[in-house]
């Protein structure tokens, strides 16, 4: 019999089939982060060995450069491909405008880059990560803070009317680190009528990096339900 867990880790593996169809020989792609995304990498290897499928990927953190190594991904920089011919992304919430929040693996300033340098840009999650507003479930949104301007950011945070959280580490003491040696701020605004918006407040204030608002980036987003899968495309 399976788990509700099972179930959960099927449904990704079946996004992550599909939106891989998307990837053709000889492109560039850009591989983002995440449980979801690790299956698209796996699918994207077997692609490789099985299809003699030639690809190069730009890995958008530490996590997604190790699972291509592993699958035999041939590994790319965006200096030598500026322009990336699809990228694929999991994400923390989803609106039927094709929102999102990103960030909740701290991966979001390079997600963000990838995602602006592809030409092509697919979305794969649970649904768990359905929502009509960003911000529904008390979901925070992930910004990412240099330690210098920590607490100056955090108090601008909530003058803007959010209750910011410094993410502390598991496994580790302290704040984490991300793989740009900065820090993360999950900030709460409750509801967010208008993400763009409120990006570009955020990103006014000295020592915000990047904002997980991920707005009018995606061209398709596969959702997993239990037996079927949702196609949102623009
Ligand atoms: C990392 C991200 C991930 O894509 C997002 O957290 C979704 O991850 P998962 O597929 O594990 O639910 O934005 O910064």
């Amino acid at each position: 019999m399976k788990t509700r867990e099972d179930l959960i880790q099927e449904a990704k593996k079946n996004v992550a089939l599909e939106a891989i169809k998307h990837v053709k020989n000889d492109s560039i792609i850009g591989l983002g982060s995440g449980t979801t995304v690790a299956y698209a990498i796996e699918a994207l290897g077997n692609r490789v060995k099985n299809e003699n499928l030639k690809i190069m990927g730009i890995p958008s953190s530490y996590q997604a450069f190790q699972l291509a190594i592993q699958h035999g991904i041939q590994i790319t920089t965006l200096d030598e491909h500026p322009i990336i011919d699809i990228t694929i992304d999991g994400a923390d919430q989803i609106t039927p405008e094709l929102h999102l929040i990103k960030g909740m693996g701290a991966a979001l300033l390079r997600e963000k880059i990838v995602a602006i340098a592809s030409k092509y840009n697919v979305i794969i999650a649970d649904e768990s990560k359905r929502v009509n507003i960003l911000g529904e479930n008390n979901q925070a949104v992930p910004i990412e803070v240099l330690p210098f301007a920590l607490q100056l950011v955090k108090s601008r945070i909530t003058e803007l009317g959010g209750a910011a959280i410094i993410r502390e580490g598991k496994g580790k003491l302290g704040p984490i680190i991300t793989d740009n040696g900065n820090v993360i701020i999950d900030a709460n605004f409750g509801l967010i009528q208008n993400p763009q918006e409120l990006s570009v407040k955020l990103k006014m204030i000295p020592g915000v990096i990047e904002t997980g608002f991920f707005t009018n980036m995606t061209d398709v987003a596969y959702i997993a339900t239990e037996n079927k899968i949702e196609k949102i495309q623009k």
